[in-house]
């Protein structure tokens, strides 16, 4: 027997297709990305009317230090921006706002700003936000074995005691659900290094629109469609 249907505690979303959005108008990159940033503010309005108790958001990947750096620039450029924008938004909507990921690659202005949000809102309740910001879910994993093994060798647990729970506590995801729901927006149908062991049992729904077209109905489709599936976790 799956569980009934009903909203997902957590989404996980993979913001893909800015820069297909802007190709498309013949606008550069950066008014794609720029544009994204509406989207966001809709699915979290969407998020906090569902309900939903945490929306994690792939903003940027490791793997995105790898475009040219005047993409990069623009990107960490538009993050500034939200941050600026968002701190009131934020504080008065009840939503905490977590940060994972190599926060440490980030520069140093974006990282101090992350840093007083996240600490002013710690106790919000409405929505936990959770962004990943040069998160790759590989050094994510690879991290949590390297301090397990680091406890080990201190003596302070036996490898036998090191099971999913343990595992899951030393990743930077300790204490969140796992995602119910993970939607990828512009078809692509892969997973790109984003939160590869919290997705064991996720479902994930595909959507053909780029990041910067999709609005709250989109979002209330994407629950609907969950709603419609039948989870059944390796059983019956
Ligand atoms: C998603 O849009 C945003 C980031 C990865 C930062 P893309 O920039 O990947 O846009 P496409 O996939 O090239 O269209
Ligand atoms: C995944 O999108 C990362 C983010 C949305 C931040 P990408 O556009 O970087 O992924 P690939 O390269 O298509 O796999
Ligand atoms: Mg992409």
């Amino acid at each position: 027997m799956g569980s009934p249907p009903e909203i997902p505690r957590h989404i996980a979303v993979i913001m893909d297709g800015n820069g297909r959005w802007a190709k498309e108008r013949g606008l550069p990159r950066r008014d794609g990305h720029r544009a994204g940033a509406e989207s966001v503010r809709e699915v979290m309005e969407a998020c906090i009317e569902l309900g939903v108790e945490y929306l994690t958001l792939y903003a940027f990947s490791s793997e995105n230090w790898s475009r040219p750096a005047s993409e990069v620039e623009a990107l960490m450029g538009l993050l500034d921006r939200f941050l600026d924008e968002k701190a009131k938004d934020l504080d008065k909507q009840n939503v905490r706002l977590l940060a994972i990921g190599q926060i440490d690659r980030l520069p140093q202005k974006t990282r101090d700003k992350l840093a007083r949000i996240t600490a002013h809102t710690a106790n919000h309740t409405a929505l936990t936000l959770v962004l990943a910001l040069s998160y790759g879910a590989r050094e994510e994993i690879v991290a949590a074995a390297r301090s397990l093994a680091e406890e080990a060798i201190a003596g302070k647990i036996s490898p036998a005691e090191i099971d999913n729970e343990r595992f899951a506590s030393h990743l930077q995801t300790a204490g969140i659900p796992d995602p119910d729901l993970l939607v990828r927006t512009s078809g692509e149908m892969r997973v790109s290094n984003f939160l590869l062991w919290q997705i064991s049992y996720a479902e994930i729904v595909i959507v053909k629109k780029f990041w910067p077209d999709f609005r709250q109905t989109d979002l209330f489709e994407t629950v609907e469609e969950y709603k419609r599936r039948h989870r059944r976790f390796g059983a019956l």
